[in-house]
């Protein structure tokens, strides 16, 4: 049995104040009315990490990185480690997002190492994976996302499974207001269901797998509703409290 979980992705979003407030309101909503056993979680620029962290003590809201090195320690000028992330409270960490892929050139190779970088810190990796429109035009998105799964896990531990979330989020939806149908979502989550439990065995089911990419408020609970679909990688919308907060409350609907 999967729980549902949803995280924020803050992207190079937010100041102190303004983080203070959103966040006030994320933790008394979830405080006054529970969403269950959906999980909730919020990735802040690295920055704000350390303050959200601390504001978030004590709730049921878990932190998380958008990002971490794939090296341990050592002079990398201007990276943070996993060490460092788990030392300031991070559960999880966002890895391979598209934007880290496209616009910073991350390959499938290092997406590999920032995931086992991840494990070995004892942090939650939350994969991303995800076709471009052309390649989705050129009937290649299965083929595209299980590649990029595959070059990411096809080396883990049965144990490290458990720790892994998957997040399949189509480039042409992120950030646009296009969002993929909900069948078009849960046929490539079906797919890197097959893949990883070919891989995996039964830890393959366990996973947790994500959709993002232009979720809101209106169509979560759609999304949410398919077999597949275990909640949401969120970027724009959890930037406005009630519209996260709606999209958590979906998540507890469709679990
Ligand atoms: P979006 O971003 O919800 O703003 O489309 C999702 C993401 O990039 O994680």
């Amino acid at each position: 049995m999967r729980n549902a979980l949803v995280i924020g992705n803050w992207k190079m979003n937010g100041e102190t104040a303004a983080n203070h407030t959103l966040v006030a309101s994320l933790v008394e909503s979830l405080e006054v009315s529970p969403v269950g056993s959906v999980e909730v979680g919020i990735c802040p620029p690295a920055v704000y990490l350390h303050s959200v962290g601390l504001q978030l003590e004590g709730s049921v809201v878990s932190l998380g990185a958008q990002n971490l090195s794939e090296h341990d320690a050592g002079a990398y000028t201007g990276e943070v480690s996993a060490a460092m992330l788990r030392d300031v409270g991070c559960h999880m960490v966002i890895v391979g997002h598209s934007e880290r892929r496209s616009l910073y050139y991350e390959d499938d190779e290092q997406v590999a190492a920032k995931t086992l970088a991840a494990l070995r810190a004892g942090l939650k990796p939350v994969l991303c994976v995800g076709e471009t429109l052309a390649q989705r035009e050129s009937g290649e998105a299965l083929d595209v996302v299980a590649r990029q799964l595959c070059a990411a896990v096809s080396g883990l531990e049965a144990d490290e499974f458990e720790r892994l979330v998957v997040a399949y989020e189509p480039v042409w939806a992120i950030g646009t207001g296009k969002t993929a149908s909900p069948e078009q979502a849960q046929e490539v989550h079906a797919h890197i269901r097959t893949v990883l439990v070919r891989v995996a065995g039964v830890a393959g089911q366990n996973v947790q797998l994500l959709y993002g990419g232009s979720v809101n408020a209106d169509n979560a609970a759609e999304l949410f509703a398919k077999p597949d679909i275990d909640g949401g990688l969120i970027g724009g919308a959890s930037l406005k409290a009630n519209d996260f907060i709606a999209i958590c409350r979906a998540a507890a609907v469709a679990g």
